[in-house]
């Protein structure tokens, strides 16, 4: 889809770098930033589930503007510079590192599975994870040695994006529970700047985060999607009511 010139105001798109499940990137007129457009699509389990929710992007665009403007107030360096309509925002373009940083407070999806636990067990301390970002091996759970020897990154890097990911998940415990929601797990991306600097990168959205009413336990999040639950786009929705 072309983007509208006008929308982005001062900002000429380029060319799109990138298409993703549910993101394009656009570089703009200004080498340092590019524009994030969200999408509707919505897939799961590494694709084999695909599906469009009727304005998703316009929701994740909108949840994870507002998200990412708390972070930014409470020190955290991230990507973002500004939303910038309904579907698009302006980010700082960045070298994205190819792994998943995974937050978990309470025990659910993959890795309530692989370790037996039930989902909705609160876990004594938060755990941290690192998956390889490689859809052909379906993202596999890796470690910073495994990160370090494939390349990846440098143990510097890792323990610098590994203390940014416990104060975001403070940040994000505290900013969702005066919601009334509890954040359940989440996952982030980092990204590196010219002069070696990370920043935080991709979205924050229901897509990325899983957040449960903290009263009714009711799934505010894509697991509505991923389970055949229903009412996805009402539950995205009720996030962004809330944190507005
Ligand atoms: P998981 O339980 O499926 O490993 O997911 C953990 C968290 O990471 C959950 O909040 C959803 C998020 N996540 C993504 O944002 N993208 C992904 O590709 C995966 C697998 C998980």
């Amino acid at each position: 889809m072309e983007l509208n010139n006008t929308e982005a105001g001062q900002w000429q798109v380029a060319e799109k770098i990138y298409e993703g499940k549910a993101k394009q990137i656009y570089t703009t007129n200004d080498p340092d930033l590019v524009i994030i457009r969200y999408k509707d699509d919505a897939t799961a389990y590494n694709g084999i589930k695909r599906a469009q929710i009727e304005n998703k992007g316009i929701l994740n665009n909108k949840i994870s503007s507002i998200v990412y403007q708390k972070l930014e107030q409470a020190g955290v360096k991230t990507h973002f510079v500004q939303q910038l309509n309904d579907r698009e925002q302006l980010c700082r373009r960045k070298n994205v590192i190819p792994l998943e940083f995974i937050a978990r407070n309470i025990a659910a999806g993959s890795m309530a599975r692989r370790l037996g636990l039930d989902e909705g067990h609160v876990l004594s301390v938060p755990i941290y994870e690192i998956c390889y970002k490689n859809d052909r091996l379906g993202d596999p759970v890796i470690n910073e040695s495994h990160a370090v020897a494939l390349g990846l990154s440098t143990f510097l890097e890792l323990t610098e994006a590994m203390e940014m990911l416990r104060l975001i998940n403070e940040i994000l415990i505290n900013l969702f529970a005066n919601l009334g929601i509890t954040l359940v797990d989440f996952k982030v991306e980092f990204g590196r700047l010219d002069d070696g600097s990370l920043i935080l990168a991709d979205e924050l959205s229901p897509d990325t985060c899983r957040l449960w009413d903290s009263e009714t336990l009711e799934r505010l999040d894509k697991d509505r999607f991923r389970r055949d639950l229903g009412r996805v786009g009402e539950a995205y929705e009720e996030i962004l009511k809330r944190l507005s």
